[in-house]
């Protein structure tokens, strides 16, 4: 079995996001052919009211190079303010003719940049091309990886509008992209609706657990908005606005801005189609006279997929440590050391 650290996916993944964009692109559409298995994410909570919590994602990519895994992950917002990363994760991939793990590798990285990809492929997919104003509501991590995979898919972007809750992760955001994204100029704004006027293309990634934002009525008929924190809008927000997800079973659970909206409406009629639907050429990219809403759950084969790249790179140049006899001999072989 093959065990690989952070340096050892980031340098199988830096330099590739095209690459990246693609397999997220073909396992989305994968999903929508029925060639994949995306069983619930289950959901660990440690108490009542308590941000943090795990997830684990298992999925199941059918696709020429079967495969399967899981990918378990755990959110502590509190660890930023100890220098941490919010998010840490590991994920295992089994072979799909044996079931046996094949790899085990750090995936906070993975998931970042499969959670960037989706939202830069939904932004290519379902906004204007030659886009060259972006906002970022949220300055983390998440928003820092959209920004990387949003200037592939729009190349003239050169303004990036910005707000955060804690001013100094905006100032922080925008001292770090001007060092490793030259040609973006950074603005702070003075609230996330001050962002939706400045930008046509905006991506949420706070950690926000309930509606702060009560209304999208300041977005023009163009924006585009990728709400990857999912509980941002409340309700009346969501009904106004068209709204395309990754998965719809999957987002309207775990009290996301659209569950709320299904909860109070009683029906899911507010969603018009899964991305794949466009990506596929079965939905038309916007509906006439509304800003389109992106809201993606974030599926187990995106993982597994981005993985799957990173598996192929570190057999192709010897990266990793194999451990052998982790896995044990077949019972028939072994001495039971009795
Ligand atoms: N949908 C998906 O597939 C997917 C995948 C990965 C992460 N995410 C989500 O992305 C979000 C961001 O993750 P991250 O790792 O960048 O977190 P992070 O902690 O690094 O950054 C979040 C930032 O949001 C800011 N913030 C909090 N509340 C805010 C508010 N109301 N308005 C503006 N800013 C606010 C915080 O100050 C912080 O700087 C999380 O909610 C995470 O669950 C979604």
């Amino acid at each position: 079995m093959l065990v690989l650290g952070a340096h050892e996916v980031a340098s199988a993944l830096d330099g590739r996001e095209t690459e990246v964009i693609e397999a997220v692109s073909r396992a989305y559409v994968n999903h929508r052919r029925g060639r994949c298995s995306v069983p619930h994410s289950v959901f660990l909570r440690f108490a009542e009211d308590d941000p943090n919590r795990a997830i684990g994602l298992p999925a199941y990519l059918a696709d020429e190079e079967p495969i399967a895994g899981l990918k378990w992950i755990t959110s502590f917002p509190g660890n930023t303010a100890r220098g941490l990363d919010r998010a840490s994760a590991v994920l295992v991939l089994n072979s799909t003719s044996t079931g046996r793990p094949i790899a085990v590798m750090e995936a906070s990285i993975i998931s970042a940049r499969r959670t960037a990809a989706s939202a830069a492929l939904a932004a290519r997919t379902l906004h204007a091309k030659g886009e060259t104003r972006v906002g970022l509501i949220g300055c983390g991590l998440i928003n820092f990886e959209v920004l990387r995979f949003v200037r592939i898919c729009f190349p003239m972007l050169e303004h990036v509008a910005l707000f955060d809750i804690d001013p100094a992760a905006a100032q922080r955001f925008a001292r770090r992209s001007s060092r490793e994204l030259p040609g973006l100029t950074c603005r702070t704004s003075a609230s996330a609706e001050q962002v939706f006027a400045d930008a046509p293309l905006v991506s949420v990634a706070t950690v926000a657990g309930a509606p702060h934002i009560a209304s999208l009525a300041g977005l023009s008929a163009r924006s585009t908005v990728l709400h990857l924190s999912l509980r941002d809008f409340a309700p009346a927000a969501i009904r106004a606005v068209d709204n395309v997800v990754d998965d719809t079973d999957h987002v309207l659970r775990a009290r996301t801005s659209l569950h709320l909206t299904e909860l109070e409406d009683g029906n899911r009629a507010f969603v018009r189609c899964p991305l794949a639907d466009v990506l596929t050429g079965d939905a038309p990219a916007r509906v006439e006279g509304r800003p389109t809403v992106f809201s993606p759950f974030g599926l187990g084969i995106l993982d597994i997929a981005v993985a799957r790249l990173v598996l192929e790179h570190a057999r192709s140049v010897g990266e990793g440590i194999e451990i052998h006899g982790f896995l044990p001999e077949s019972w028939v072989e072994r001495a039971t050391g009795a």
